[in-house]
């Protein structure tokens, strides 16, 4: 199967998958100063929760390659870090990326950049290791063979630093010759399903098809799908998701259909110091990506879009969370610190 890398470090610059501009155009941009890097986590260059994970962290080196340069005082690199950190409230990843190599500012940028590429590493290892835990949880949970899978967003190589997290799942499902079918979500407003899920299922030769974002509720209803597999940007302690906008909705007809609904994340991904769903920042976005379509309006003139890039899916709704380090089956009162390394627990 093909390997694609969203994100790298290369001497001294970050260079990402530019993906506004896939699927016509495969094309790369390189960040070497935090504005570009700013402006590309933004515009959604680079996306996906773990990916933006790599990102936080070279970000960090690339900060101080440039205060470097730039003859920053420490008041000042800081400020450009929290810019880093902050450019999207709601995957915790990106936070987490940030935080996890700033202790080591003071170390030298050899020092934060060891930390980013371990980072990339263990995301990469997370991703192969949740794939085999998530699939056995599937097989062990569904009857139907092959399987027929419904997914949302986009899971794979492309928002994390390689394999993917519930696109990872369907690829080692496919691996060991138990797909049928793959219904992904075109994902309204900017199309992560149709524009990149559905080219990353092609490069794998995997069977899809793409769907509206307002099919999988029929799609569910009338019986087409036996697991429905989705990623994550925030878990909170007591397991309530946040992923993007409309997962919320697949996670409401699979509990109606009685399909398994499975959310898959490494464990940098859930945030036990959040206590449940309604602590979560939702990412409000732009209006005109909801009113416009390829820039061309798609709305009476002056009418306003609503545009919440995430929703949450309460845990009562969510058959199983998967990271590395184990699957959890959310029910009232369950927490799910056994998500996360024993050592990373508060
Ligand atoms: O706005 P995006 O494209 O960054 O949203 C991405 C998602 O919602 C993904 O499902 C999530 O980050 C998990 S990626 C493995």
């Amino acid at each position: 199967m093909s390997e694609i890398r969203a994100v790298r470090w290369d001497a001294h610059s970050i260079v990402l998958i530019d993906q506004t501009k896939l699927p016509a155009v495969e094309t790369a941009m390189e960040c070497a100063t935090v504005d570009q890097l700013v402006d590309a986590i933004v515009r959604l260059v680079v996306r996906g929760a773990p990916a933006l994970g790599a990102v936080g962290g070279y970000g960090v080196a690339l900060a101080m390659i440039q205060g470097e340069r730039d003859g920053w005082d420490s008041t000042r690199l800081n400020a450009e870090i929290d810019r880093i950190r902050n450019a999207r409230p709601t995957a915790v990843n990106l936070a987490w990326g940030v935080d996890r190599v700033r202790p080591l500012v003071s170390d030298g940028v050899d020092a934060v950049l060891a930390e980013a590429q371990r980072i990339a590493d263990e995301d990469e290892a997370a991703n192969r290791e949740l794939s085999r835990k998530g699939a056995d949880w599937i097989l062990a949970n569904t009857t139907r063979r092959p399987l027929r899978v419904l997914t949302h967003c986009n899971t794979g190589s492309l928002a994390t630093t390689a394999w993917g997290t519930a696109l990872g799942i369907v690829r080692e499902l496919h691996g060991r010759g138990e797909i049928e079918m793959v219904y992904a979500d075109e994902t309204r407003p900017l199309l992560q399903g149709s524009r990149l899920t559905s080219w990353e299922l092609t490069q794998d030769g995997i069977p899809h098809v793409v769907q509206v974002d307002g099919a999988a509720a029929s799609t569910l209803l009338r019986g087409l799908v036996d697991v429905a597999i989705i990623g994550a940007d925030r878990i909170a302690r007591n397991g309530d998701t946040a992923n993007k906008i409309g997962s919320v909705g697949v996670a409401l007809g699979c509990s109606a259909a009685e399909v398994p609904f499975v959310v898959a994340a490494p464990s940098s991904t859930v945030d036990l110091s959040t206590a449940s769903g309604e602590s979560i920042e939702i990412e409000l976005r732009d209006g005109a990506e909801v009113t416009e379509f390829h820039a061309e309006s798609v709305a009476p003139e002056g009418a306003k879009g609503f545009n919440p890039a995430f929703d949450v899916t309460p845990a009562q709704y969510i058959s199983a969370i998967v990271t590395e380090q184990g699957v959890v089956e959310p029910a009232a009162g369950v927490l799910v610190d056994s998500l996360v390394p024993e050592g990373e627990r508060p």
